[in-house]
Protein backbone atom coordinates (compact mmCIF):
# COMPACT_ATOMS: atom_id res chain seq x y z
CA UNK A 1 0.00 0.00 0.00
CA UNK A 2 2.58 2.66 1.16
CA UNK A 3 4.72 1.29 -1.92
CA UNK A 4 2.01 2.34 -4.10
CA UNK A 5 1.38 5.51 -2.67
CA UNK A 6 5.07 6.02 -3.18
CA UNK A 7 4.89 5.71 -6.91
CA UNK A 8 1.66 7.75 -7.31
CA UNK A 9 3.55 10.08 -5.37
CA UNK A 10 6.62 10.31 -7.83
CA UNK A 11 6.73 13.45 -10.48
CA UNK A 12 7.41 12.53 -13.78
CA UNK A 13 9.18 14.88 -16.10
CA UNK A 14 6.24 13.58 -19.16
CA UNK A 15 3.64 14.44 -16.72
CA UNK A 16 4.72 18.35 -15.88
CA UNK A 17 4.31 21.33 -18.15
CA UNK A 18 7.28 23.14 -19.12
CA UNK A 19 6.86 25.48 -16.33
CA UNK A 20 6.96 22.98 -13.23
CA UNK A 21 9.85 21.42 -14.83
CA UNK A 22 11.13 24.60 -15.01
CA UNK A 23 10.58 24.90 -11.00
CA UNK A 24 12.13 21.65 -10.66
CA UNK A 25 15.77 22.91 -11.84
CA UNK A 26 15.49 26.12 -10.20
CA UNK A 27 14.56 24.35 -6.86
CA UNK A 28 17.58 21.73 -7.43
CA UNK A 29 20.38 24.78 -8.50
CA UNK A 30 19.22 26.89 -5.55
CA UNK A 31 20.40 23.88 -3.34
CA UNK A 32 24.02 24.09 -5.70
CA UNK A 33 23.95 27.73 -5.17
CA UNK A 34 23.55 27.13 -1.42
CA UNK A 35 27.03 24.62 -1.62
CA UNK A 36 29.64 26.15 0.69
CA UNK A 37 32.56 24.32 2.06
CA UNK A 38 31.35 23.92 5.54
CA UNK A 39 27.63 23.39 5.67
CA UNK A 40 25.31 20.45 3.62
CA UNK A 41 23.05 21.91 0.89
CA UNK A 42 20.33 20.07 2.66
CA UNK A 43 21.11 20.90 6.18
CA UNK A 44 18.07 23.54 6.49
CA UNK A 45 15.51 20.20 5.46
CA UNK A 46 17.20 18.18 8.25
CA UNK A 47 18.83 20.56 10.31
CA UNK A 48 20.02 17.61 12.43
CA UNK A 49 22.41 16.60 10.42
CA UNK A 50 26.14 16.82 10.54
CA UNK A 51 28.03 19.16 8.81
CA UNK A 52 30.75 17.84 6.74
CA UNK A 53 31.64 18.59 3.32
CA UNK A 54 31.33 15.47 2.13
CA UNK A 55 28.20 14.58 3.03
CA UNK A 56 25.93 16.10 0.36
CA UNK A 57 28.57 18.75 -1.27
CA UNK A 58 31.81 17.75 -2.94
CA UNK A 59 34.97 19.02 -1.19
CA UNK A 60 36.00 22.93 -2.32
CA UNK A 61 39.28 21.21 -2.87
CA UNK A 62 37.23 18.26 -4.91
CA UNK A 63 35.87 21.63 -6.96
CA UNK A 64 38.88 22.97 -7.64
CA UNK A 65 40.43 20.18 -8.66
CA UNK A 66 37.58 19.70 -11.32
CA UNK A 67 37.61 22.84 -12.59
CA UNK A 68 41.65 23.01 -12.85
CA UNK A 69 41.34 19.95 -15.08
CA UNK A 70 39.32 21.68 -17.07
CA UNK A 71 41.58 24.44 -17.89
CA UNK A 72 40.39 26.91 -15.73
CA UNK A 73 42.85 29.64 -14.25
CA UNK A 74 41.65 29.74 -10.10
CA UNK A 75 44.09 32.05 -9.04
CA UNK A 76 42.97 35.02 -6.73
CA UNK A 77 39.42 32.99 -7.28
CA UNK A 78 37.73 32.90 -3.77
CA UNK A 79 36.23 29.19 -2.89
CA UNK A 80 32.55 30.66 -3.37
CA UNK A 81 33.47 30.89 -7.27
CA UNK A 82 33.57 27.11 -7.81
CA UNK A 83 32.05 25.38 -5.30
CA UNK A 84 28.45 26.03 -6.98
CA UNK A 85 30.25 25.40 -10.51
CA UNK A 86 27.94 22.52 -12.53
CA UNK A 87 29.71 23.02 -15.38
CA UNK A 88 30.58 20.15 -17.93
CA UNK A 89 34.03 21.36 -19.65
CA UNK A 90 35.18 24.87 -20.09
CA UNK A 91 33.57 26.89 -23.20
CA UNK A 92 35.81 29.98 -22.31
CA UNK A 93 39.47 28.23 -23.17
CA UNK A 94 37.76 27.20 -26.80
CA UNK A 95 35.86 30.67 -27.43
CA UNK A 96 38.97 32.43 -29.25
CA UNK A 97 37.35 35.32 -27.43
CA UNK A 98 39.39 39.04 -27.86
CA UNK A 99 39.39 42.48 -26.10
CA UNK A 100 36.48 44.79 -26.68
CA UNK A 101 33.68 41.80 -27.04
CA UNK A 102 30.44 41.36 -25.60
CA UNK A 103 29.97 38.08 -24.34
CA UNK A 104 26.43 36.44 -23.45
CA UNK A 105 26.69 33.55 -20.71
CA UNK A 106 23.31 31.59 -20.99
CA UNK A 107 23.01 29.86 -17.31
CA UNK A 108 25.23 31.57 -15.84
CA UNK A 109 25.24 29.89 -12.29
CA UNK A 110 27.62 30.96 -10.01
CA UNK A 111 29.74 32.80 -12.34
CA UNK A 112 32.94 31.07 -12.94
CA UNK A 113 32.82 31.30 -17.36
CA UNK A 114 31.78 34.98 -16.83
CA UNK A 115 34.65 35.74 -14.96
CA UNK A 116 36.99 33.52 -16.91
CA UNK A 117 35.83 35.35 -19.79
CA UNK A 118 35.88 38.98 -18.34
CA UNK A 119 39.70 38.71 -17.84
CA UNK A 120 39.74 37.75 -21.87
CA UNK A 121 37.61 40.49 -22.90
CA UNK A 122 39.22 42.98 -20.68
CA UNK A 123 37.99 46.45 -19.88
CA UNK A 124 36.36 47.49 -22.55
CA UNK A 125 34.71 44.67 -23.20
CA UNK A 126 31.66 43.58 -21.19
CA UNK A 127 29.80 39.96 -19.83
CA UNK A 128 26.24 39.83 -19.27
CA UNK A 129 25.17 36.53 -17.61
CA UNK A 130 21.21 35.12 -17.69
CA UNK A 131 20.34 32.88 -14.84
CA UNK A 132 16.60 32.33 -14.02
CA UNK A 133 17.47 30.93 -10.33
CA UNK A 134 17.52 33.77 -7.86
CA UNK A 135 20.00 32.33 -5.10
CA UNK A 136 22.62 31.36 -8.35
CA UNK A 137 22.30 35.35 -9.64
CA UNK A 138 23.06 36.41 -6.09
CA UNK A 139 25.95 34.21 -5.29
CA UNK A 140 27.30 35.34 -8.78
CA UNK A 141 27.36 38.87 -7.79
CA UNK A 142 28.38 38.51 -4.40
CA UNK A 143 31.23 36.87 -6.33
CA UNK A 144 31.62 39.82 -8.61
CA UNK A 145 32.34 42.39 -5.65
CA UNK A 146 34.48 40.04 -4.04
CA UNK A 147 36.76 39.87 -7.06
CA UNK A 148 36.45 43.74 -8.01
CA UNK A 149 35.38 42.87 -11.76
CA UNK A 150 33.54 45.43 -13.02
CA UNK A 151 32.67 44.46 -16.53
CA UNK A 152 30.27 42.09 -15.57
CA UNK A 153 26.32 41.76 -15.43
CA UNK A 154 23.91 39.28 -14.09
CA UNK A 155 20.45 39.44 -15.43
CA UNK A 156 17.44 37.34 -14.23
CA UNK A 157 15.66 35.42 -16.73
CA UNK A 158 14.89 32.69 -18.98
CA UNK A 159 17.35 31.48 -21.72
CA UNK A 160 14.30 30.33 -23.59
CA UNK A 161 13.22 34.16 -23.84
CA UNK A 162 16.24 36.34 -23.37
CA UNK A 163 16.42 39.61 -21.69
CA UNK A 164 18.70 40.93 -24.27
CA UNK A 165 18.84 43.46 -27.24
CA UNK A 166 18.20 41.91 -31.04
CA UNK A 167 21.92 42.18 -32.91
CA UNK A 168 24.27 43.28 -29.59
CA UNK A 169 25.86 40.02 -28.25
CA UNK A 170 29.23 39.07 -30.01
CA UNK A 171 29.70 35.70 -28.91
CA UNK A 172 27.55 33.18 -26.85
CA UNK A 173 28.70 30.88 -24.48
CA UNK A 174 27.08 27.96 -22.51
CA UNK A 175 28.28 25.33 -19.78
CA UNK A 176 25.43 22.55 -19.82
CA UNK A 177 22.34 24.37 -19.44
CA UNK A 178 20.23 23.90 -22.67
CA UNK A 179 19.97 20.22 -21.62
CA UNK A 180 18.01 21.68 -19.15
CA UNK A 181 15.55 23.70 -21.88
CA UNK A 182 12.29 22.05 -22.06
CA UNK A 183 12.08 24.00 -25.55
CA UNK A 184 15.64 23.83 -26.75
CA UNK A 185 14.75 25.35 -30.43
CA UNK A 186 13.28 27.86 -28.77
CA UNK A 187 16.88 28.79 -27.05
CA UNK A 188 18.76 28.62 -30.28
CA UNK A 189 16.26 30.94 -31.98
CA UNK A 190 16.74 33.20 -29.21
CA UNK A 191 20.34 33.03 -29.07
CA UNK A 192 20.37 33.40 -32.87
CA UNK A 193 18.07 36.34 -32.46
CA UNK A 194 20.64 38.30 -29.49
CA UNK A 195 23.87 37.47 -31.69
CA UNK A 196 25.04 40.03 -34.41
CA UNK A 197 25.63 39.42 -37.33
CA UNK A 198 29.02 37.26 -37.66
CA UNK A 199 28.59 36.37 -34.51
CA UNK A 200 29.38 32.99 -32.52
CA UNK A 201 28.18 30.75 -29.83
CA UNK A 202 30.55 27.96 -27.88
CA UNK A 203 28.60 25.93 -26.08
CA UNK A 204 29.29 23.34 -23.57
CA UNK A 205 26.71 20.55 -23.25
CA UNK A 206 25.55 16.99 -22.63
CA UNK A 207 24.42 15.16 -25.82
CA UNK A 208 23.42 11.89 -26.03
CA UNK A 209 24.37 8.69 -27.82
CA UNK A 210 20.66 7.96 -28.41
CA UNK A 211 16.88 8.20 -26.97
CA UNK A 212 17.31 7.17 -23.15
CA UNK A 213 15.05 4.70 -22.04
CA UNK A 214 11.69 6.36 -21.15
CA UNK A 215 11.54 5.88 -17.06
CA UNK A 216 15.41 7.24 -16.96
CA UNK A 217 13.89 10.33 -18.99
CA UNK A 218 10.86 10.55 -16.71
CA UNK A 219 13.02 10.78 -13.55
CA UNK A 220 12.86 14.83 -12.25
CA UNK A 221 16.80 13.60 -10.91
CA UNK A 222 17.92 12.48 -13.81
CA UNK A 223 16.49 15.49 -15.79
CA UNK A 224 17.86 18.30 -13.42
CA UNK A 225 21.15 16.39 -13.24
CA UNK A 226 21.49 17.49 -16.77
CA UNK A 227 21.06 13.63 -17.98
CA UNK A 228 17.53 13.24 -18.09
CA UNK A 229 16.73 16.56 -20.72
CA UNK A 230 19.84 15.91 -23.10
CA UNK A 231 18.93 14.51 -26.61
CA UNK A 232 21.10 13.42 -29.07
CA UNK A 233 24.28 15.01 -30.76
CA UNK A 234 22.71 15.09 -34.12
CA UNK A 235 19.56 16.50 -33.40
CA UNK A 236 21.31 19.31 -31.06
CA UNK A 237 23.11 20.16 -34.04
CA UNK A 238 19.81 20.05 -36.46
CA UNK A 239 17.92 22.43 -33.95
CA UNK A 240 20.51 24.94 -33.98
CA UNK A 241 21.23 24.82 -38.35
CA UNK A 242 17.10 25.06 -37.92
CA UNK A 243 17.34 28.51 -36.23
CA UNK A 244 19.34 29.53 -38.73
CA UNK A 245 23.13 28.76 -37.41
CA UNK A 246 25.87 27.74 -40.15
CA UNK A 247 29.53 25.89 -39.68
CA UNK A 248 27.94 24.06 -36.51
CA UNK A 249 30.02 21.92 -34.91
CA UNK A 250 31.50 19.52 -32.65
CA UNK A 251 35.00 20.81 -31.89
CA UNK A 252 35.66 18.73 -29.04
CA UNK A 253 33.82 16.03 -26.78
CA UNK A 254 34.64 13.31 -24.05
CA UNK A 255 32.82 10.40 -23.38
CA UNK A 256 30.44 10.04 -20.12
CA UNK A 257 27.99 7.47 -19.16
CA UNK A 258 25.17 7.28 -22.21
CA UNK A 259 26.69 10.33 -24.63
CA UNK A 260 29.43 12.86 -24.48
CA UNK A 261 30.31 16.59 -22.98
CA UNK A 262 30.59 17.96 -26.17
CA UNK A 263 31.80 21.75 -27.07
CA UNK A 264 29.86 23.24 -29.80
CA UNK A 265 30.30 26.27 -32.36
CA UNK A 266 28.33 27.70 -34.79
CA UNK A 267 28.08 31.28 -36.35
CA UNK A 268 25.23 33.66 -37.16
CA UNK A 269 25.74 34.45 -40.77
CA UNK A 270 26.96 37.70 -41.49
CA UNK A 271 24.04 38.96 -43.29
C1 LIG B 1 24.11 22.84 -14.53
S1 LIG B 1 24.01 24.51 -13.97
C2 LIG B 1 25.38 25.26 -14.82
C3 LIG B 1 25.76 26.59 -14.24
C4 LIG B 1 26.99 27.24 -14.84
N1 LIG B 1 26.86 27.40 -16.27
C5 LIG B 1 28.23 26.45 -14.51
O1 LIG B 1 28.88 25.97 -15.45
O2 LIG B 1 28.55 26.32 -13.33
C6 LIG B 1 22.60 25.11 -14.84
C7 LIG B 1 22.28 26.58 -14.59
O3 LIG B 1 21.38 27.02 -15.60
C8 LIG B 1 20.29 27.70 -15.03
N2 LIG B 1 19.13 27.45 -15.91
C9 LIG B 1 18.58 26.27 -16.25
N3 LIG B 1 17.57 26.43 -17.10
C10 LIG B 1 17.47 27.77 -17.32
C11 LIG B 1 16.60 28.59 -18.09
N4 LIG B 1 15.59 28.05 -18.82
N5 LIG B 1 16.79 29.92 -18.08
C12 LIG B 1 17.78 30.48 -17.32
N6 LIG B 1 18.62 29.76 -16.56
C13 LIG B 1 18.48 28.42 -16.56
C14 LIG B 1 20.16 27.10 -13.64
O4 LIG B 1 19.53 28.01 -12.78
C15 LIG B 1 21.61 26.85 -13.25
O5 LIG B 1 22.21 27.96 -12.64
Amino acid sequence: MNAVKELSDTKRISDMTDDEIKDEVKKAYSKVAQRTGTKCCDQEDNPSRESTSSCCNPSPSDMKRLVLSFGYSVDGLPASATESYAGCGNPVALASLREGEVVLDLGSGAGLDVFEAAKRVGETGRVIGVDMTQEMLQKAEENAVKLGVTNVEFRKGDIENLPIEDDSIDIIISNCVINLAPDKSKVFREAFRVLKPGGRVMISDIVLHGPLPKDIRDEVITYTGCLGGAIPEEKYLQLMRDAGFERVEVVEKFEINLGSSARISGYKPKE
